[in-house]
Parts: structure tokens; C-alpha cells; sequence
């Protein structure tokens, strides 16, 4: 019926239960949410689908689990300590504090991340004049710094001396380099391979805007494809034409909604590098990097840990330091996708409306919902008990009784459930439920003991 705007689906979360602002009673915490009792088993659903799609779907990729908490000299070798940062200016009459890149692009220009602090004030003073400041309207900015965006831990350290920090991961792919070699002397795993990874992330993100797209507590699901170097520019353009496909096949994305976007200035270690982007209310934005990283992050690791990390390949009697393919994407900012692409109000009739989250049946936080007909009779009651048990360990499943049918089946279609059982007199006579379906609002009649095979046809993906 109308545009999805960011404001809908944000009180649309919070109100379904989908994701809370953090410790919303004491006044929340800037850029950091909690998922509620629908959001963490849409966030479920969206890991366990991605880790299927990778980890089972190719015989050559493996999984990892590794620790938050790195040997602070993972950081350094990474380039971390010294330049992940985000170019920082301040708005001199309202003081909130930009990205002076997000800035730049907002006027036409494009910003490195590679740039020195020199280079981009430079190039900011040549787009000054063009720069408002989103929040004031004001044009009056102070230079601009590089801000790191690494989170600082005090863990094993007990004189207060912050000076070498064990820091708290900012990307998921590090603890994937650092354990490439385990996994390769513990596995038969041989070139090319993946590792997959998920797990949380943390970053002193400088704007907090944008709900869930940005925080500084999130989620990342990460494959690094560990490739020959002859072999990099093929396995890229693999993983670019896979990682696509999934968004649209897999997780059902109108493709008119999603774009690559193309880096044209690469960091110097990197033979390519793109993003998907996704149609957000706020406009295209990244949900994915698909970047081929050359023999970067291994050699660095080699360099800083003393330990050799090259891979002998027997059938050409050669030793090499792999080349990677990395895939990166955030749980979170997929979860807003989804969001938006699910949520329709639909009209019904002249007077009636609904609100229906039109999930790909796997990706629905609740899969079935059961309903007796009538709530003041004890035999419906416990017949609905009885289908309820029948099907609540094998997925997600609500009992309801409360409210008339209609007023059920609202509740079940804003929050996406694909299928609506409904205990009636004909259960207790003839052994029947009636099935209704979300999309279409039809109803069948399915036998009671064919119920669990007439479900797993429909949702088991
Ligand atoms: N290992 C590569 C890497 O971390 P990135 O572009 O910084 O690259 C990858 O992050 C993905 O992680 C992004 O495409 C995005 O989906 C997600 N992501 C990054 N920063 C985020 C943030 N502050 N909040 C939510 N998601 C974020």
C-alpha cells in the first residue's frame, strides 16, 4: 500500500518484538540493540541458512569458532592499530560529530580509505563550501582527524595502563588468518578451501544513525576462499556470481532492489574489490563486500608472528603464500533487509487492512501457529494441545487462543508465520486441521496424521 520507511520498521520491531534499543530503561546505549523473541529467531534462521548455503552446500569449505579476544599483535599485523579509522570532523555550532567520507560522498566526491589524515583534509577543503551539516544546517567544520575505530578491552591488565590494549575483535576474519594453518595440518582441506566464520564484531562507529545498519556491536558472517595466486581473479568472479545468486534465490530478494558497486580506488594490496548493495528506505546501501585480497593478510601474519604460513602445493612442487577470496556480510544489516523487503500492508476489502511480513518460509521466526476454534471448550483446547505438541519440537511453533480467528491470523501475518492451524469440531470427528496460508489467506484441509509430512513439504528449505 505505501513506502517502508525506517521509522515503520523501527517501531515495527519494537513493538513485535523484533529489536529493542539496549538497556532501553536506563536511556539505552548509542548504536547498540537487543534482538527480541521474534528478532533472535529471524537472526537464527539467517545464520543457519548462510552456514548451510556454505559449510554444507561445498565439500571444500570447513567452519570456525575462534575467540573474540586476539593476541593484540593480530591487530598490528593487520594494519588495524595503525589505520582502521574513520576520517572524523565536528559540526562547530551543533557538535555532533560526521564522517567526513559519508560527507564527501554526499557532494559528488569519493574518499580512500587509504587517504592520510593531509590528503583528506585536503580534499575536504575543496568540498567544504558544498557541505551542510545533516544535523544543523550549519557550515562550519574543524579539521579533520583520523579516528581509530578498534574497542579497547582492560582484560589481563591490571596496572591501568592502557597502552597495549587487548582489543575486542573488529572484524571476524582475523581469528580465520590466524588459524589457517591449524586447519590446514588438522584437516584434509587442500587448495582451493574455505573458512567460514560467524560471530560478533566491534567498532567504535563515529555516526549511529541509521537503527541497525550501523552499530558498534554486531554480527558478521565471513568466508576468506584461500585460492592459488594464478587462480584469484577466476575464484573471485565465482564467489561474485554465487554470493549474488544467494541473495536473490536463497533468501528471495527482488534483484531490481540490489546493485554492485565497484571500488575504484583499491587498498594497494587488493586485485579487486566490490559490494552488493541493497535499497534501503535511506537509499543504496552495502550489506556485502566481495573483495579478492591477494597474498595480503597471510604475508602479514607470516611477517609479525615469525611463523611460516605459505602452503606447499605437491603437484607442482611449489611453495606459496595462498592468495584470498573474501566474502563479508553483517547479520544485522541483512535482518533490516529482509525487514523491508517482507513488510507489506496490505489492503482487504473496502475497510480491513493487514500488516504481513511475506518471509521466505525457512527465514519465518515462528513457522506454524495453532489455534483452537473456541478457547471455552475443553475439548478443542486440548485437541489444538495435542497438534501443538505434535509439531513444536521440529520448528518454531505459537499456541493461541486468544481473540477471535481473524484477530489470531493478524497477529501470525505481521510477524511472517507461513502457516496457521486451526483446531476445529471436524479435528474431534474427522481427524482434520484446517491449514490456512499467509500469502494467500486459502485454506486446506489436511488429515491429522499426515499433518507433519504436509508441513516439512512447505517449510523444511
Ligand atoms: N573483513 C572485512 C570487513 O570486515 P567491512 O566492509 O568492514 O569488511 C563487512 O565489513 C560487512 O560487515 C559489511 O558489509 C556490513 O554488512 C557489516 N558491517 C560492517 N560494519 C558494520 C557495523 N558497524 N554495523 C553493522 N554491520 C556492519
Amino acid at each position: 500500500m505505501s513506502e517502508v520507511t525506517l521509522e515503520s520498521l523501527v517501531s515495527f520491531c519494537k513493538r513485535r518484538g523484533f529489536v529493542y534499543p539496549s538497556s532501553e530503561i536506563y536511556g539505552g546505549l548509542a548504536a547498540v540493540y537487543d534482538y527480541g523473541p521474534y528478532g533472535v529467531e529471524l537472526i537464527n534462521n539467517i545464520k543457519q541458512i548462510w552456514w548451510r548455503e556454505l559449510v554444507y552446500r561445498y565439500d571444500n569449505i570447513s567452519g570456525l569458532d575462534s575467540a573474540i579476544f586476539m593476541n593484540p599483535r593480530v591487530w598490528q599485523a593487520s594494519g588495524h592499530v595503525a589505520g582502521f579509522s574513520d576520517p572524523l570532523t565536528e559540526c562547530r555550532y551543533c557538535h555532533t560529530r560526521l564522517r567526513v567520507d559519508h560527507l564527501l560522498e554526499g557532494v559528488g566526491a569519493e574518499a580512500s580509505d587509504t587517504m592520510s589524515e593531509t590528503e583528506i583534509n585536503q580534499l575536504f577543503d575543496d568540498y567544504r563550501h558544498l557541505v551542510v551539516c545533516p544535523e544543523c544546517g550549519h557550515r562550519d567544520f574543524t579539521q579533520v582527524r583520523h579516528f581509530n575505530l578498534l574497542v579497547h578491552s582492560n582484560l589481563g591488565n591490571f596496572t591501568g595502563n592502557d597502552s597495549n590494549p587487548v582489543y575486542l575483535r573488529g572484524e571476524t576474519c582475523q581469528g580465520i588468518y590466524v588459524n589457517y594453518k591449524n586447519i590446514l595440518d588438522s584437516t584434509r582441506l587442500r587448495l582451493p578451501f574455505g573458512i567460514a566464520q560467524i560471530g560478533k564484531a566491534f567498532r567504535n562507529e563515529i555516526t549511529a544513525r541509521q537503527f541497525i545498519f550501523r552499530t558498534r556491536e554486531f554480527e558478521q558472517m565471513e568466508l576468506q576462499y584461500f585460492v592459488r595466486p594464478t587462480n584469484d581473479l577466476v575464484d573471485f568472479n565465482l564467489w561474485k556470481q554465487r554470493r549474488w545468486d544467494y541473495y536473490i534465490n536463497i533468501l528471495g530478494i527482488d534483484p531490481a532492489n540490489l546493485r554492485w558497486h565497484e571500488h575504484e580506488k583499491l587498498a594497494f594490496y587488493a586485485k579487486a574489490a566490490c559490494d552488493i548493495e541493497y535499497n534501503f528506505p535511506f537509499g543504496f546501501q552495502e550489506i556485502e563486500g566481495v573483495h579478492a585480497r591477494g597474498d595480503y593478510d597471510l604475508t602479514q601474519h607470516q611477517k609479525f608472528s615469525g611463523q611460516e604460513l605459505d602452503y606447499y602445493d605437491q603437484a607442482v612442487d611449489q611453495k606459496f603464500i595462498p592468495h584470498i577470496i573474501e566474502s563479508s556480510s553483517g547479520v544485522g544489516r541483512v535482518f533490516l533487509m529482509l525487514l523491508n523487503e517482507a513488510y507489506h500492508e496490505e489492503k482487504l476489502g473496502e475497510n480491513d487492512k493487514r500488516v504481513v511480513l511475506k518471509l521466505k518460509p525457512a527465514l519465518a521466526p515462528v513457522k506454524v501457529a495453532v489455534f483452537p476454534l473456541l478457547r471455552n471448550k475443553p475439548e478443542l483446547i486440548k485437541a489444538a494441545q495435542e497438534v501443538f505438541d505434535q509439531v513444536k519440537m521440529r520448528w518454531r511453533c505459537e499456541f493461541d487462543d486468544n481473540g477471535n480467528v481473524g484477530k489470531r491470523y493478524r497477529r501470525q501475518d505481521e510477524i511472517g508465520t507461513p502457516y496457521c492451524l486451526t483446531v476445529d469440531f471436524d479435528t474431534l470427528e474427522k481427524g482434520t486441521v484446517t491449514v490456512r496460508d499467509r500469502d494467500t489467506m486459502k485454506q486446506t484441509t489436511v488429515q491429522l496424521n499426515e499433518l507433519v509430512s504436509y508441513l516439512s513439504s512447505k517449510l523444511d528449505y
